[in-house]
């Protein structure tokens, strides 16, 4: 509604005004400027996912490539890591989950660990998200002053490519959740899709088609928040 009104009033200055191609300079700017913040709002955690995604499977592995080809990471190191898993293998992994779980819930719980789990089941696909330690502790040899820092990157840089993904997925329409069953599944996924050792997994994304979109959600004032000086 905001961004309509914001729209209309910038075609009737544009329609009106002497300076239109000054206005139409600052019009693109802003419409572009709204494209990439209403992306950022319509990215949700969507739990209520459904297998339908249209033929949209190529798009969105074209969105993981470029996302990690071009999400930043400290000195350039690239360390992160993906691995896409479509239909069945998808299912696997929330197979392995409710095993894994199974083992250490106690069982008057694990009704809901269930029911949680099943509705990740039920998505189209899932992105596991790793970092790769032996880039990471390369990178912790050579640059000895920054050797803390590198693990707190790595992780940082990671967050970002999700968020790259995550928004991707949104733009699309296709609902996504994070969710973090590590470290509890790492050797089962390692060995189940023979990754290497040095992968250290960080996070789940499953996604797929949105059947019930994501709840209202509560903001803390900016004011709080963010403290802008001139
Ligand atoms: C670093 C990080 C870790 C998160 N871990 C989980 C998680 O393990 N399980 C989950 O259901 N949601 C997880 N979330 C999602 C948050 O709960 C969610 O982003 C937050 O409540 C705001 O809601 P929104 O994503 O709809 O904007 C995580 C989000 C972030 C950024």
């Amino acid at each position: 509604m905001e961004i309509f009104c914001q729209d209309v009033m910038l075609n009737f200055i544009l329609e009106t005004s002497a300076y239109s191609d000054y206005f139409s300079y600052i019009k693109k700017g802003l419409a572009m400027e709204n494209e990439f913040l209403q992306i950022i709002r319509q990215r949700r955690s969507v739990y209520n996912l459904n297998d339908k995604i249209n033929d949209k499977q190529q798009q969105i592995l074209n969105l993981i490539n470029e996302s990690v080809k071009y999400a930043p990471s400290s000195f350039n190191s690239q360390s992160a890591r993906v691995v896409v898993l479509f239909d069945e293998q998808h299912h696997k992994l929330w197979k392995i989950t409710h095993d894994c779980l199974q083992k250490i819930v106690p069982e008057p719980k694990f009704a809901s660990t269930k029911a949680k789990l099943k509705a990740f089941d039920a998505a189209y696909g899932t992105i596991l998200f790793f970092e790769d330690e032996t880039v990471v502790s390369e990178l912790q040899n050579k640059f000895v002053l920054y050797k803390d820092n590198f693990p707190v990157w790595s992780e940082q840089a990671n967050g970002m490519l999700q968020f790259a993904i995550w928004c991707g997925l949104a733009e699309m329409k296709v609902g996504a959740n994070l969710q973090h069953y590590n470290p509890l599944i790492d050797e089962e996924v390692r060995s189940t899709w023979k990754l290497p050792p040095s992968w250290k997994l960080i996070a789940q994304m499953p996604f797929g088609g949105i059947t019930q979109p994501a709840g209202e959600k509560t903001f803390v004032p900016l004011e709080q928040r963010i403290k802008v000086f001139w």
